[in-house]
């Protein structure tokens, strides 16, 4: 990853490959008669394989590339960046044997110009992505504003990333999946914000792939970046194909929380 200005950090493909595997965005599974949104798509670093295992899964039940435009909503405020986006997404699909125009017509219809806090949002059954992370005193005041007056958890006090994660449980359906990158040391902040504790689990297990991007971050100290290492060292194990997603998941769990996977799932 690497960290420019106002929030812009692109995501590395195995983390983006292991986040869809944890949330349960798998070809083969139904996903393309499912809404999948990804809130702030920078240049497509989710876009893309989610574009592709879209693809697959159409492909595997025989859909049509015309029943997937509201299959997939993407948002990001830059827009250069949703260009770039929707470039790569095309791509993505054309390698699955879209035809270019078709590409090009579903990429436009997927990915929005606009502001995920303030736009309409459609139900979801999987949000997906990473947030931008930005001070309050960094966003600029009007927004801000609009912001507190949109979001019931949200105060002039907030970093940014907060408004995400209220505007996307706001936006998942009964039954859904949102899982972000967040530094695990964030989430208690979104409960002291009151975000809706019903989303707090699933918010849990996403800080895990942001620690280890942020291990060697100096904003960490020490006894943290001690836990980073032992999470590092399992992603990788899982990058690898030595431990497969069900025992890397239940590996951070039991170091990230010192319990398992179930004893979390058991107390809802
Ligand atoms: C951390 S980057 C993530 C980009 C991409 N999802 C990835 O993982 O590579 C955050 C992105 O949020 C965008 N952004 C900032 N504020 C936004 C807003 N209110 N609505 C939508 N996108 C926003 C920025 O332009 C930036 O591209």
């Amino acid at each position: 990853m690497a960290s420019v200005h106002h929030g812009v950090v692109y995501t590395k493909k195995w983390v983006v490959n292991l986040i869809l595997d944890v949330a349960g965005y798998v070809p083969g599974t139904g996903i393309s008669d499912k809404v999948i949104v990804e809130p702030s798509c920078g240049c497509g670093a989710f876009l893309t394989v989610i574009a592709a295992r879209l693809a697959d899964d159409a492909i595997a039940v025989g859909k049509g590339w015309t029943s997937l435009g509201n299959a997939i909503r993407a948002y990001d405020i830059d827009s250069a960046s949703v260009e770039t986006a929707r470039k790569a997404a095309a791509e993505s699909l054309m390698k699955r044997g879209c035809p270019a125009i078709q590409a090009r017509e579903l990429c436009e219809q997927w990915i929005v110009h606009g502001d995920f806090i303030l736009d309409d949002v459609p139900a979801a059954d999987f949000i997906v992505g990473n947030p931008p992370y930005v001070r309050a005193t960094e966003i600029d005041r009007g927004k801000r504003a609009l912001y507190v007056k949109r979001l019931s958890s949200v105060t002039t006090g907030c970093d940014l990333y907060v408004s995400f994660f209220d505007r996307g449980l706001d936006a998942l359906r009964d039954g859904g999946t949102l899982c972000f990158i967040c530094a695990d040391r964030w989430v208690p902040l979104l409960d002291s914000a009151g975000v809706e504790a019903a989303g707090v689990s699933e918010v849990r297990s996403h800080d895990v792939t942001m620690s280890v991007a942020a291990g060697d971050a100096p904003m960490f100290p020490d006894d943290v970046k001690e836990r980073f290492a032992r999470t590092d060292f399992i992603l990788d194990m899982y990058e690898s194909g030595v431990y497969n997603r069900e025992e890397a998941g239940e590996k951070l769990f039991d170091h990230l929380f010192g319990k398992g996977r179930a004893v979390m799932d058991s107390e809802g």
